[in-house]
């Protein structure tokens, strides 16, 4: 295969910018990425890259700002056909719209066709990869799974667990909880880029005994990541106090069975008590912040600067179908809202670096993210006047950074001219 050299503009961040500034990242106007073998081999300027490999082919993506792939560190695939559903909060949007769709994924066949329509949206939004929850159905992991090896995208994904609390048709038992998700990981964690992740839905929906199963099997597979959700709504955090009445908090329901720990991913994080924040930075948990969810569900502000300065790994997500958009860009945007509301202005380097990086780094993968050497090629091109309204803001930019902001707020599935998934054009 011959190695390909893209060229376009580039951002490549060499520190984390939330301690870094903007300094973190270095801006190239005439950059260049040679991509062989669904890797990244090199990155630099334009001419050195030219002139060092004059046997490469050359694909000119011009005033394209090249980058990773978006990484969505948070989503429920299953909630593709329901997404933007009216007038609800987080319990009654459960059991209104989102339960009833679940079920529908007893269908294998159904559970296939919203598997591949999901990871094509995702393609066209420049999301590369994605850390999803499936149904209670083992099937619904398989479709996800096998839609995912067809297009060679790099996925975490695990079975919905779900024993209380919960329509019939979506609960297991703690046992067959245990067994399937077993059975699912060993199908299919480290086979190609699938990785298998232990997924509790939330405490509500699980009897102290699931989370113990479930704790085991995460002590048995310990490189496995788990995810769940933690302090999203304050009547969901009351409702859990109530269910497990010796309980310190919400976080120490899955602390007493097991389930916290490094490689626990923790969706939404926004009610916490400072214990919890402190149990959370001594482990080194992952956050996952979910701002159009949290905005369109009504949840709340979720605290970006007083969790990043101490030094909590925090990712970005869309939390599809709570979120409201497919998409990372507005996903960033809504971040700057939400920041807007604390009081603290996120810079461009920062939303972008969370929706790339920061995610990665959240997910325990570090290749892929970034666009160094032996990284994987999933990246995409980005128009930076992708529509009239964002084109005429752009073009009175002064920097990268002022030309990057209109697309990060006003931007869409239109702004992502092609993306790649390991270095071949995905689509
Ligand atoms: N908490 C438990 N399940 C869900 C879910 O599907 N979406 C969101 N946003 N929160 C949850
Ligand atoms: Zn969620």
């Amino acid at each position: 295969m011959t190695a390909t050299l893209h060229l376009g503009q580039l951002i490549q961040f060499n520190a984390n910018p939330f301690f870094e500034g903007a300094n973190a990242a270095k801006h190239v106007i005439e950059g260049a990425i040679l991509v062989d073998n669904g890797m990244v081999e090199q990155v630099g300027e334009a001419q050195t890259l030219r002139a060092e490999h004059p046997d490469a082919a050359v694909q000119d993506h011009g005033t394209h700002l090249l980058l990773p792939g978006f990484i969505d560190a948070h989503a429920h695939y299953p909630q593709t056909g329901m997404i933007a559903s009216w007038g609800k909060r987080l319990i009654d949007w459960l059991n209104s719209y989102t339960f009833p769709e679940e079920i529908r994924f007893q269908d294998p066949a159904y559970a296939k066709e919203m598997a591949e329509r999901y990871l094509d949206i995702l393609l066209a939004h420049g999301t590369t990869t994605v850390c999803s929850f499936c149904t209670i159905h083992p099937t619904s992991v398989d479709a996800l799974f096998e839609a995912a090896a067809k297009r060679n995208m790099r996925v975490f994904a695990g079975k919905t667990c779900m024993d209380r609390n919960a329509p019939d048709a979506l609960k297991d038992m703690a046992q067959t909880a245990y067994d399937d998700s077993k059975a699912l990981l060993d199908r299919w964690h480290r086979k190609g880029r699938a990785s298998y992740v232990i997924t509790p839905r939330f405490s509500p929906t699980s009897t102290p005994e699931q989370l113990s199963a479930l704790g085991q099997l995460w002590a048995e597979h310990p490189d496995c990541l788990m995810q769940t959700h933690l302090s999203e709504q304050v009547d969901e955090i009351d409702w859990v106090l109530s269910l497990f009445p010796k309980a310190r908090d919400y976080l120490d329901t899955y602390e007493a069975h097991g389930l916290l720990g490094r490689n626990g991913l923790y969706g939404h994080a926004i009610h916490l008590t400072d214990r919890e924040r402190s149990r959370l930075k001594e482990v080194g948990a992952g956050l996952i912040h979910c701002p159009t969810s949290n905005t369109f569900i009504g949840s709340g502000l979720f605290d970006m600067d007083g969790l990043t300065q101490a030094g909590h790994t925090v990712g970005l997500a869309t939390d599809t179908g709570g979120g409201s958009s497919f998409s990372m860009l507005r996903s960033m945007a809504a971040a700057y809202e939400i920041g807007q509301l604390r009081g603290r202005a996120l810079h461009p380097s920062e939303l972008l670096w969370l929706a790339t990086e920061g995610s990665a780094a959240a997910l325990r993968d570090d290749s892929i993210g970034r666009l160094v050497p032996g990284a994987a090629a999933d990246f995409i091109a980005v128009d930076l006047a992708s529509t009239p309204a964002i084109a005429q803001r752009a073009t009175r930019a002064d920097d990268i950074w002022e030309a990057l902001f209109p697309t990060i707020m006003m931007g869409d599935d239109r702004a992502i001219v092609q993306t790649w998934v390991a270095g071949s054009p995905a689509l």
